[in-house]
């Protein structure tokens, strides 16, 4: 098993070696990983539709045992498990609300005893809420946050003893848009975003080399969450965008794809933009 006991516990990336570390090298641990290419599960929260639905797709048809998690889509989840058992993968529908600790473990727990562990974190679910500041309850920040930011923590938390047993694992949160620029219509929403790529960093740091953890930064997807946008103000949003449309949710799963691919362990702490153009770093 690999022991991922290594920490950079100072703010620079390479901190000065202590007299122990010198024996505790990262890049030169072997392990005894009987696992190292066998697909085991895939959790992937608010997976019934949209860019969830998207990215089960394509880890199912590589391999992976995937949970199609729901709280509002039985129905949507039940056929997106036969869609892909007919074209030959294995997932199972599940109902949990991510924001909810002890339903996400729940989650995490089923899907690692059908697949005999986890390999893949994908923290997806969420939802956005137009309303201004002053509109904003204390009830619907605290929602958003647990749901967009808590969740993915969450969802962290409980397969961490799964992800850790593993030459190599991944973690990748659905971040959006609105982190980078904020928001005039859900401060909410824009502020759990912020929170997930500060969650990602964090990841990184502490669980080197073996895990990484990335976040995508999707721009307009056509998802339902904008459906109503795109149908009152679609010309005016694609007009602002260099790509001139709004992206599929199979565009962002296949950067997805990509980065729970065992070729992509030499990036972690990432934040990706999949946003066409509408804003650079
Ligand atoms: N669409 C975009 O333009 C865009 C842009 C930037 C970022 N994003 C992010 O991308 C992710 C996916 O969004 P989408 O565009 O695919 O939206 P969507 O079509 O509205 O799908 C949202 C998904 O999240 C699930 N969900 C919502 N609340 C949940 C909860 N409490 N627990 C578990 N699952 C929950 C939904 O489950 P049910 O189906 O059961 O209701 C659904 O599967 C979100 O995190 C969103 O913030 C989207």
């Amino acid at each position: 098993m690999v022991a991922h006991g290594f920490k950079n516990k100072g703010l620079t990336p390479f901190p000065r070696a202590k007299r122990a570390d010198l024996f505790y090298n990262p890049c030169t641990m072997t392990t005894n990983d009987k696992t190292k290419d066998v697909k085991l599960g895939a959790v992937i929260t608010g997976s019934a539709r949209g860019i969830g639905a998207a990215i089960a797709r394509r880890l199912a048809a590589s391999g992976y045992g995937v949970s199609i998690n729901y709280v509002s889509g039985e129905e949507r989840a039940r056929k997106l498990v036969e869609e892909i058992e007919a074209a030959g993968g294995r997932a199972f529908a599940y109902h949990a609300d991510a924001g909810d600790y002890e339903q996400v473990e729940a989650l995490v727990e089923e899907t690692a005893q059908r697949y005999g562990g986890i390999r893949i974190v994908i923290n997806n679910a969420g939802f956005s809420q137009h309303a201004t500041i002053d509109q904003v309850s204390v009830g619907d920040w605290n929602r958003a946050l647990a749901v967009n930011l808590s969740g993915a923590f969450y969802t962290v938390k409980a397969t961490l003893p799964y992800l850790k047993k593993l030459d190599w694992a991944r973690i990748i949160s659905i971040c959006s848009l609105r982190a980078m620029t904020g928001s005039n219509h859900g401060a909410h929403y824009a502020a759990a975003k912020s929170g997930l790529i500060g969650l990602t960093k964090s990841l990184a740091l502490e669980l080197a080399p073996g895990i990484t953890a990335n976040a995508i930064s999707p721009g307009y997807v056509n998802t339902d969450m904008n459906a109503a946008a795109l149908a009152k103000n679609g010309d005016a949003i694609r007009a602002m965008i260099p790509a001139c449309r709004v992206a599929e949710p199979d565009e962002i799963a296949a950067l997805a794809s990509f980065l729970a691919s065992e070729e992509a362990g030499y990036i972690t702490g990432e934040t990706i933009n999949a946003n066409g153009g509408i804003y650079m770093r």
